[in-house]
């Protein structure tokens, strides 16, 4: 994860908080699930707060924090973006994340209001969500074109099969932009995560020291690159509340 691109912004984004304010950077991770993001940014010394409605999520992050030697630094607090004004101080994060979240909530406007709120003066919001065209690619090149057609079709970038779907809605660079913009955030980075990776089969990368090397520089290039950003698995988007005040 540190060699991903995703990851590096996250990791300056940590060094001006602490140049900012001094001390253990606070992040608050909403949807922080069983603590992907949130494990590895508490080892590397950030004390993180994750706020998610699973309690089964949030018994893996508690048993992955222990096993990574982090307990003291990461809080699990059960609810969603609905109750987030409660739950946590508001302007206290020196970064806050949204990652695999808006792809699921009823209100996507909403819920990034409810994370602008929680940055402190000056900090960033990290949303990471699901891209339909990636989505639309990978159906098409694993031979379920027609699926891929319904998919490109429908305006949220989703199936409307219960099973399979279980997420309410997709995005595209221009989509997350807008709805980012229409809260009051400034984007200030659009890149992509996994551009090229998911859609390499493992079989033809195995192996070849040259291969993994090669493949992790053309991902970094990649990803702030139009228009090969535009078709990544994930859009990653930093914005920040213009003026440093809360969006309301
Ligand atoms: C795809 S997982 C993403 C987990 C993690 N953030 C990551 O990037 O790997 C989505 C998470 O969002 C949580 N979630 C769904 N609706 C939510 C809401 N309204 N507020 C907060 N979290 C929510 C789910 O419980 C789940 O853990």
């Amino acid at each position: 994860m540190k060699s991903d691109a995703v990851y590096r912004v996250l990791e300056t984004e940590l060094i001006d908080a602490r140049r900012r304010r001094g001390g253990v950077p606070e992040v608050l991770d909403i949807g922080g699930g069983s603590g992907v993001w949130a494990v590895p940014l508490a080892v590397s010394g950030c004390s993180v707060t994750v706020v998610d409605p699973s309690p089964d999520a949030l018994a893996t992050l508690r048993r992955r924090a222990g096993e990574a030697g982090v307990s003291e630094r990461v809080a699990a607090v059960q609810g969603d973006t609905d109750a987030l004004r409660g739950a946590v101080p508001e302007g206290g994060a020196d970064l806050v994340l949204g990652h695999g979240l808006l792809e699921y909530v009823d209100d996507v406007s909403e819920s990034l209001r409810a994370l602008a709120t929680a940055v402190s003066p000056g900090a960033a919001v990290s949303v990471l969500a699901a891209n339909r065209y990636a989505a639309v690619l990978a159906r098409a090149l694993t031979g379920r074109v027609p699926e891929a057609l319904r998919l490109f079709n429908d305006p949220n970038g989703r199936l409307d099969h219960p099973v399979s779907e279980t997420v309410r809605r997709r995005f595209d660079t221009d989509s997350l932009r807008d709805v980012l913009v229409s809260v009051g955030l400034e984007v200030e980075l659009m890149q992509g995560q996994s551009v090229i990776s998911d859609l390499v089969p493992g079989s033809l990368l195995e192996g070849s020291h040259s291969n993994g090397d090669a493949l992790r520089e053309l991902e970094m290039a990649a990803a702030a690159q139009p228009p090969l950003r535009d078709i990544a698995t994930r859009l990653h988007a930093l914005a920040r509340v213009p003026g440093g005040h809360a969006a309301q």
